[in-house]
Parts: C-alpha cells; sequence; structure tokens
C-alpha cells in the first residue's frame, strides 16, 4: 500500500492537470448544442481508464454515451466493485455571476472553481488516479473494479436503467461505490445513510384563448396567474407540511439511533442560515434543520412563468401559468404514487374558470442504506485514515435515482463516499472543489480498495 500511495503524493501536480482537461469539455447533457461535447468527454474519459490499466468501452446510446472500464485481474474468487460515477454537468447559466469561465478551471484560496469540479467530475476522475497507482507501481489490487460512467446523470438517466438490466451479468458485483455527494463539512470525512427521491413536474394551467385586456375581462373571466397562486399556496399547511391527501402514506418514521447521530452532529441553525444568507430557517414542525433536509419529504416550486413580466405595466389578462414542482422524497415514498396523489390534489383545488394540466419530468426512488457490515467499515477505515478523523455519517438530501436500482438489479450493497462541501455551489455559479479533498480523497480510496478485498471469504 505504501507504493501506491507514495505514487498518489508524487503524481498530485499531474493529477489536477488532467482533471483541467477534463473539466474544459463543456459536457452539458441538458443541451444538444453541447452533444460533441459530451461524447468527447465520454472518450476522453474512456482514454484515461485504458491508461490506468482498464479495457474501456464507450456505449452509444440513444442519449449520450455509457463509458465502462473493467479490471479482472483479482480473479473470480475476488470481490467485484462498480463504480458509478457522470461525466455530464449542469448547464453553467448564468454566466455574468461566475468570477472565473465555468469551463476554465481556475485555482484560488485553495479552490478549483469550474463547472464539474464537484459534480461529478473531480469526483469520478480521483477514482480513476486512484486505480491508476495500483496499475503504475505493479501493487496487488485485490478487487475486481468495473467503473460505469454516464452522460445523462443531470437529465434524470433515461438511459441508464435498461442499459443496466440488458448488462446486469457484465456489471454484476458485491459493492456499488460511488464519489457524488458531499461531506459534512470541512476536515470532516463522511458516510451517506440516505438520499432522496424525486418526483418533478410540470404544472399548467390555462384560461382564455388568448392573452385579454385585463380591464375588459378582468374579474369574469379565470386568470392562471391568480388560479396557479391558489394551487400552490395549496401545497403546504401552517405546520410546514405538504398537504396532499396521501402524501405522508408511505413516509418511514426514522429510527431513535439514526436521529440522535443527527443531532450530535456540529450544526448551527444560525451559521447555516448566515452561509446561505437567508434571514431565517423554514420547514416542518417537529423536526430540525437537518432532519428536514435529510429524512422529510419536500415540495418546492422551482420555477414560475405567468403574464407580462417586463419593464412597466402592462395590463393584460395572461392566459397561460406554468410551474415546475418538485417533490424530495423519502422511504417509502414512490414517485408514481406522488404524481397519482399531485394530480388528484391538483383538480380538487383548482378554482372554476381554467383548466390544469400535470406533466411528468422525471422522478426517481429515495434510498436508505443500513450502515454496517463490512464494506462500509472499509470505507470508515479508510477516510479515518486518510482524513486523520473518523467520519460521520450523514443523510443526502439531494438524489441519485440509480442507486436504488443498482442495489436491487444487481444484488449489491451500495457506498456513498463523497467529498464535496455543502457550499461547493452544484448546479450554481462558481461551483468549486477543494484540493485538499482532491487529493486526500484519492488516498483514501486507494486505501478503501484495498480493504475491500477481504470482503469475501
Ligand atoms: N450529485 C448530485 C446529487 C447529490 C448532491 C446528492 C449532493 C446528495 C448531495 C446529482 O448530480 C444531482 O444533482 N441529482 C439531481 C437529480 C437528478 C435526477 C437530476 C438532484 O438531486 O437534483
Ligand atoms: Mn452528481
Ligand atoms: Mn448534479
Amino acid at each position: 500500500m505504501s507504493d501506491v500511495l507514495r505514487f498518489v503524493e508524487d503524481n498530485l501536480g499531474r493529477f489536477r492537470e488532467e482533471l483541467y482537461d477534463f473539466l474544459r469539455i463543456p459536457s452539458v447533457s441538458a443541451k444538444s448544442e453541447h452533444d460533441a461535447d459530451t461524447r468527447e468527454a465520454a472518450e476522453w474519459f474512456g482514454q484515461r481508464l485504458q491508461e490506468a490499466g482498464l479495457t474501456a468501452v464507450v456505449h452509444d446510446t440513444p442519449g449520450h454515451p455509457i463509458v465502462v472500464g473493467e479490471w479482472r485481474g483479482a480473479g473470480p474468487d475476488a470481490p467485484t466493485v462498480l463504480i458509478y460515477g457522470h461525466y455530464d454537468v449542469q448547464p453553467p447559466e448564468p454566466l455574468d455571476l461566475w468570477d472565473s469561465p465555468p469551463f476554465e478551471p481556475t485555482e484560488r484560496d485553495g479552490r478549483i472553481y469550474a463547472r464539474g469540479s464537484a459534480d461529478d467530475k473531480g469526483q469520478l476522475y480521483m477514482h480513476v488516479k486512484a486505480l491508476e497507482a495500483f496499475h503504475a507501481t505493479g501493487a496487488e489490487l485485490p478487487i475486481n473494479v468495473v467503473v460505469l460512467a454516464e452522460g445523462e446523470e443531470e437529465v434524470g438517466s433515461p438511459n441508464l436503467v435498461p442499459f443496466v438490466e440488458a448488462r446486469a451479468d457484465e456489471l454484476a458485483c458485491d459493492v456499488v461505490l460511488i464519489s457524488d455527494t458531499g461531506m459534512f463539512a470541512e476536515g470532516l470525512p463522511s458516510l451517506l445513510f440516505s438520499l432522496r427521491g424525486l418526483a418533478y413536474f410540470e404544472l399548467h394551467v390555462h384560461g382564455a384563448n388568448s392573452d385579454l385586456h385585463s380591464g375588459e375581462y378582468g374579474g369574469a373571466v379565470g386568470n392562471p396567474g391568480n388560479a396557479m397562486s391558489r394551487i400552490i399556496a395549496s401545497l403546504h399547511d401552517d405546520k410546514g407540511r405538504i398537504a396532499i391527501d396521501g402524501f405522508y402514506d408511505d413516509v418511514v418514521e426514522w429510527d431513535a439511533e439514526t436521529r440522535s447521530q443527527i443531532a450530535g452532529l456540529p450544526h448551527s441553525d444560525k451559521s447555516f442560515a448566515q452561509d446561505v444568507g437567508a434571514p431565517g430557517l423554514i420547514g416542518e414542525d417537529g423536526y430540525s434543520a437537518l432532519e428536514r433536509l435529510w429524512i422529510r419529504p419536500t415540495c418546492d416550486v422551482c420555477g414560475i412563468l405567468c403574464g407580462y413580466t417586463g419593464e412597466g405595466a402592462k395590463t393584460v389578462l395572461p392566459n397561460h401559468a406554468m410551474a415546475k414542482v418538485s417533490f424530495r422524497l423519502v422511504p417509502d415514498q414512490h414517485p408514481d404514487r406522488i404524481k397519482e396523489l399531485f394530480e388528484a390534489h391538483v383538480a380538487k383545488v383548482a378554482p372554476r374558470g381554467v383548466t390544469v394540466e400535470v406533466r411528468e419530468l422525471h422522478g426517481g426512488r429515495p434510498w436508505k442504506a443500513s450502515p454496517s457490515g463490512p464494506a462500509f467499515e472499509a470505507a470508515g477505515e479508510a477516510l479515518a485514515e486518510a482524513f486523520g478523523t473518523e467520519p460521520v455519517l450523514m443523510g443526502g438530501g439531494g438524489s441519485i435515482p440509480i442507486v436504488v436500482e443498482f442495489e436491487e438489479k444487481l444484488d449489491a450493497t451500495a457506498l456513498l463516499v463523497g467529498f464535496s462541501l455543502p457550499n461547493c455551489n452544484l448546479h450554481a455559479p462558481n461551483e468549486w472543489f477543494p484540493i485538499e479533498n482532491y487529493e486526500k480523497g484519492i488516498g483514501a480510496l486507494a486505501r478503501l480498495y484495498g480493504k475491500l478485498g477481504s470482503l469475501r471469504g
């Protein structure tokens, strides 16, 4: 192991330069104008896998490619670890809010600023470098490895489930290892016990067949803006709960042990609010802020479109309103059931004079780990050795819908070991990743691979 870690230590500068090449490719999966860039990122990544001693295939899909790398030198009796991540990134807009260009990685204050540095190219590439260290030093890697990198995570992974189903044999593994989440705080390595699911909709409200003069028609003809506001206002009660009939039916109450672990984390509501510049915190009565983020479901309007929003006053009665409404889900909620409940609720509360329509955007199920067992312990030890402090357990407020699918379709345990920090600006302007975590994390992953060898037998 010491050779491997020394190799990592000696090559950190190059590892960073290579990551910058990866980050320069604008692999924005949501925008077709970037289709060629997204493919380029897939091919670039496949080549780096090959240099690290794996075989790599870039598979075409109806959308963006899926890259699969393999190394099976540990033999059929050794455990197999599937490393999953994504090489696509969120759109960088609004560009004028970036202090340096999103696709020109820039180091400032020990941070790598670039779109995708934290989510997820930086974290995905750490695995490639940890694998390279074994290959380059000839050290024994005690696990077989499959690396699966997709280019559609940020658009709901539409082609990944069919891919995993069709290739379940090739992807068979004992553990799915994912670095696409964060640490609780700087210097505090973390293991995840959960991820929230997602049910995301577009809600359309239609009125007359054209916009109308608001004086000639207002008051007698239904206004989709007014109606939308009433519908949105009906989604929560005054205790911060979601006021949709049946919404909590499948919500599992978390065990007392996890809740007391959450309560023991070094957290202050006041500085949390200050960090994001919010005047105060909100949420469901009876739960702490961290519980509201990790183990309770939410409903959020992510966007609204309606009527005249340009300069000055225009007296107009709009004929259409649209809102993007997302629900973060917790075990055992299911996005299909939430869709039925949401549709029924909207139909029930929609005022007269308008018609309403719910369109599904994407969804995914929540994930809950049993945070124990040999793989979990190996990860805890590897993180403690690399960061010099014991990891904490935390929940994930975000969603990686494929995690449950991996566990079920491949009959494997998922292990989520992430290295971004809470204020890394994922999906926002000025996304960054800490250089310290990039470097210590590569060492942690190399140690973890070494320890996972004893999973079997
Ligand atoms: N890496 C994130 C998910 C994440 C971030 C989980 C931080 C936990 C903590 C992932 O790339 C992501 O952004 N997922 C989307 C869902 C997807 C279906 C578009 C999300 O959570 O909004
Ligand atoms: Mn991600
Ligand atoms: Mn993301």
